[in-house]
């Protein structure tokens, strides 16, 4: 099984940016978890990170049948970005969306998820541990196919 994870827009700043809601671990903290899940689970994993919305649609559409579930935090694309949601569903490969901090209880803006409907599911608001669910929820996707239109 083959997992791609993808961190957006300036989550290279964990710790540093806002850690009253962030909290204070860097991202190389939270690649760790991920590789070492990985590894206990006898797994591929790719995980990148980019600030730039295109970068992040060509690497989903690359990834397309080389992967068999993306965990995605698409950070404030999430918000906006029609091009990253579309290539989710061009890409056919089950997504699940991550969010550190719980992004219905911030500004109204972060409450609608451009990224949720194409999404298997949302995992919100649990700090780091957001990934580590989702790399469990990940595991059990083996195979499967996003089911939605
Ligand atoms: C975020 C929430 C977004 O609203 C915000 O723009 C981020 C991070 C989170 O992980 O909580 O950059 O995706």
């Amino acid at each position: 099984m083959r997992i791609l994870v993808i961190h957006g827009p300036n989550l290279n700043l964990l710790g540093e940016r806002e850690p009253e809601i962030y909290g204070s671990f860097s991202l190389d903290d939270i690649n760790k978890k991920l590789k070492k899940i990985a590894k206990e689970n006898k797994i591929e994993i790719t995980i990148i990170q980019s600030n730039h919305e295109g970068d992040i649609v060509d690497v989903i559409g690359n990834a397309r049948d080389i992967t068999d579930a993306i965990i995605i935090n698409p950070a404030a694309y999430t918000h906006t970005s029609i091009a990253i949601r579309d290539a989710i569903l061009a890409s056919q490969v089950p997504t699940l969306e991550v969010h550190l901090s719980n992004i219905y209880a911030r500004e109204d803006f972060r409450s609608t998820s451009l990224i949720a409907p194409v999404a298997v599911g949302q995992i919100s608001g649990f700090g780091s541990e957001s990934y580590t669910l989702a790399m469990y929820a990940a595991l059990n996707l083996k195979g499967k196919r996003r089911g939605k239109k």
